[in-house]
């Protein structure tokens, strides 16, 4: 969609990416870290002080001790790790358990290493996980189970009592969790972010993924961490020691310093939520229906009022005919599923916004 949006010279509210600058003052730091000579490579753990600080994040925000040097690596982005806590576990045959819709890298991730997804659908239209099924689907070869809250693409979050089903389904097995936290901070409405790291009995059988590119407003960074017990994160540097080693110096560095400042991440949610609340408020205007959104910077909108093409053609005629270009949510089904919704990205400046709800509101 983003290479239609370009020739079509459309509105992109496709990709999840912000076209808002990132933080000048974290900036500020990169450069002066590189000034002071900051150059050369970090260990292949990750630049300590910025481990210390983000155990201390974990300490303050979650109530769980975590030790920044056995249980934190700084990776190249949320999905190199991924990618690399699956890679460290999985044995050809095992199965893991997707839900979908799901974030693209995921299953080429578990095929890759031989092993098998079991998909289970989020219940439509409140993309909820449906535990019941989860049981039924857990077999002696069940592996992992894969989590993402806040999600990618519908904006649903993990509940209290979501984290109470879970503890209770995987306990006394052998399952492991992977658990995709790259939205963190960018949950809305007063809801408390149910990370696993709350959970001391679940971290010991997960790996957490998170992204600084995906919260600080700057993905071409692609850099993030994963935290997990002592014994898992040992399995997983086997891999990373000898595939990408260390991550760039100077933004560990810097965010060593931004992250000090509780206000860094802090202020995240309630800056993205203006954003949601704007941009919903603006397509009132039009004639597409709104799905909550209570995390990620994703909204997702129905449009039987408009149409019944499916998802995909929708999307393509929106980027064609009226230059605002979205994501058709059947593509993140593997069977293609299409419940005729569709993703926006609003983490866009005002006149971004602005001008992409001006063409949607010509849509009839
Ligand atoms: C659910 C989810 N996980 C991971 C990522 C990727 O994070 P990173 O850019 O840090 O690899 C994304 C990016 O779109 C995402 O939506």
């Amino acid at each position: 969609m983003s290479a239609l949006a370009t020739e079509y010279k459309a509105v992109n509210l496709g990709q999840g990416f912000p076209d808002f600058d990132m933080s000048h003052e974290l900036t500020a730091l990169v450069t002066d870290a590189m000034n002071k000579g900051m150059n050369q490579y970090a260990p292949m753990q990750g630049y300590m002080p910025l481990r210390e600080v983000l155990a201390a994040k974990v300490a303050s925000l979650y109530g769980t001790q975590i030790n920044p040097d056995t249980q934190i690596t700084i990776t190249p982005g949320g999905t190199y790790a991924i990618y690399t806590a699956l890679s460290s576990i999985l044995q050809p045959g095992d199965e893991v358990i997707v839900f979908e819709p799901a974030y693209d890298s995921y299953i080429p991730n578990i095929t890759v290493n031989g092993a098998v997804p079991v998909l289970i659908h989020l219940q439509f239209p409140d993309y909820k996980i449906n535990w019941e099924l989860v049981k039924e689907k857990i077999t002696a070869k069940t592996r992992v189970i894969m989590l993402n809250s806040p999600h990618n693409p519908t904006g649903s979050v993990l509940r209290e009592e979501d984290m109470q089903a879970l503890r209770e389904i995987v306990k006394d097995s052998r399952i492991i969790i992977q658990s995709d936290e790259v939205y963190e901070h960018l949950i809305y409405d007063g809801i408390a972010h149910q990370s696993i790291l709350r959970y001391p009995d679940l971290l010991e059988r997960s790996f957490v993924s998170f992204s600084f590119g995906k919260v600080f407003h700057c993905t071409g960074w692609k850099l993030g961490y994963s935290i997990a017990s002592p014994a898992l994160m040992a399995e997983f540097r086997k891999l990373h020691q000898f595939n990408c080693f260390s991550c760039h110096t100077p933004s560990q560095v810097a965010l060593a310093t931004y992250l000090k400042n509780p206000s860094s991440y802090l202020s995240l949610g309630s800056f993205l939520q203006e954003k949601r609340d704007y941009f919903q408020s603006l397509m009132q205007q039009t004639r597409f229906t709104a799905m909550p959104s209570y995390g990620s910077y994703f909204q997702c909108y129905q449009y039987n009022r408009i149409s019944d093409e499916s998802d995909k053609e929708l999307c393509t005629r929106l980027t064609k005919e009226y230059g605002v270009a979205a994501i058709p949510v059947s593509a993140f089904y593997q069977s293609g599923t299409d419940n005729k919704v569709i993703r926006f990205c609003f983490a866009k400046k005002k006149d971004t916004i602005d001008a992409a709800v001006e063409r949607l509101r010509k849509v009839q």
